[in-house]
């Protein structure tokens, strides 16, 4: 069904916007991560509508978003190690796969659901205002780039959703770690901000899935299979942009007076805040090839990696 007729309400109340999505609206909403676009998880025919307007495959299930963990409690069984990963990382950017507890919820078709509580306080509050499991995938068509600024969401999505509420933007830049805690030992799904090292300290024998090869292939986590986050351009993942030709963009630590777009960041964390709009201003730019550096070691590094080695497999 062509979405292209939808009035867009833009609005900065959580409470106008929660109204919406009870009435079966969808709703697009900051999160710490990227953007949101939501539906209420007990109104099947509205979540459907989310994988029209992003052209979503429909065997990739949807996130449920919750505002604490009493919440999470009602959609998922949690146990002991679930509850540890809970209890320390959330509110934050993580997301826990489990048994799914309620019936009711959208699943497309699954009998486990994965939940996260996001930290961002927009979102917090519209949670908050919604009073039911809001499901959520990223902001995006699928295949692009998740979004993380207002202003390429009122591009993409005005006119096709019913609902943007406007807040806090997305601080942190890419999805959350994603962890399956129905196999045993738990398995790590995606990485993101939450990363290996602060995970071993609460479980000290979650599985690593190494090669992309490995997570494609996972039966696990039916979205991971698509070859995602990518610009439109060519990625290349250079060990130094020293011999980067000038006629491509770059994002990275090594600043050069003659590319025609660049994005240079200090650290990991800014890299992660700024890739997915680095990625969103080539296509705007119509640029034919886009270099990222390797991360740095350290905190964000298997995150950008699995994001721009995704990039670069399109
Ligand atoms: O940070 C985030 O997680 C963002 C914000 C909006 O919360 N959401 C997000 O959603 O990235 P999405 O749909 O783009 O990614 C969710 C991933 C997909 O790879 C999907 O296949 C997987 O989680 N997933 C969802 N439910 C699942 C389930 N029951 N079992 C296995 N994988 C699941
Ligand atoms: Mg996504």
């Amino acid at each position: 069904m062509p979405e292209n007729k939808v009035n867009t309400l833009i609005t900065d109340s959580p409470q106008e916007a929660a109204r919406i999505l009870l009435r079966g609206g969808l709703v697009i909403f900051p999160t710490e991560t990227v953007y949101g676009i939501g539906a209420s998880a007990f109104h099947h025919s509205a979540c459907k509508r989310i994988y029209d307007v992003k052209k979503r495959p429909m065997d990739n299930p949807l996130i449920l978003h919750v505002e604490n963990i009493t919440s999470l409690r009602v959609c998922a069984l949690v146990e002991t190690e679930g509850d540890l990963v809970f209890q320390k990382f959330s509110p934050g950017p993580i997301t826990g796969i489990f048994p799914k507890h309620n019936q009711d919820l959208f699943t497309a078709g699954l009998k486990t659901v994965a939940v996260r509580i996001p930290s961002n306080p927009t979102a917090r509050e519209f949670l908050e205002a919604c009073g039911v499991p809001v499901a959520a995938p990223s902001a995006n068509l699928s295949g692009k780039p998740s979004l993380t600024k207002l202003e390429y969401i009122l591009e993409e999505f005005s006119g096709k959703v019913d609902c943007i509420l406007q807040g806090e933007e997305p601080r942190i830049g890419i999805e959350s770690t994603v962890i399956d805690f129905t196999e045993d030992p738990p398995v790590l799904l995606r990485p993101g901000f939450v990363d290996q090292k602060d995970l071993f300290s609460v479980l000290p024998n979650l599985r690593i899935l190494n090669t992309l090869d490995e997570i494609a292939e996972s039966p696990r986590s039916p979205g991971l299979k698509y070859r995602h986050y990518a610009p439109s351009c060519k990625v290349v993942l250079a060990d130094s942009l020293q011999s980067a030709p000038q006629s491509v963009a770059q994002i990275g630590f090594t600043f050069f007076l003659n590319s025609i777009y660049q994005v240079r960041v200090s650290s990991n964390e800014e890299y992660m805040k700024f890739l997915y709009s680095f990625f969103v201003e080539c296509d705007r730019r119509k640029i034919a090839e886009a270099w990222c550096e390797i991360p740095k070691e350290g905190r964000g590094r298997e995150a950008l990696l699995n994001r721009i080695s995704k990039a670069v497999a399109k």
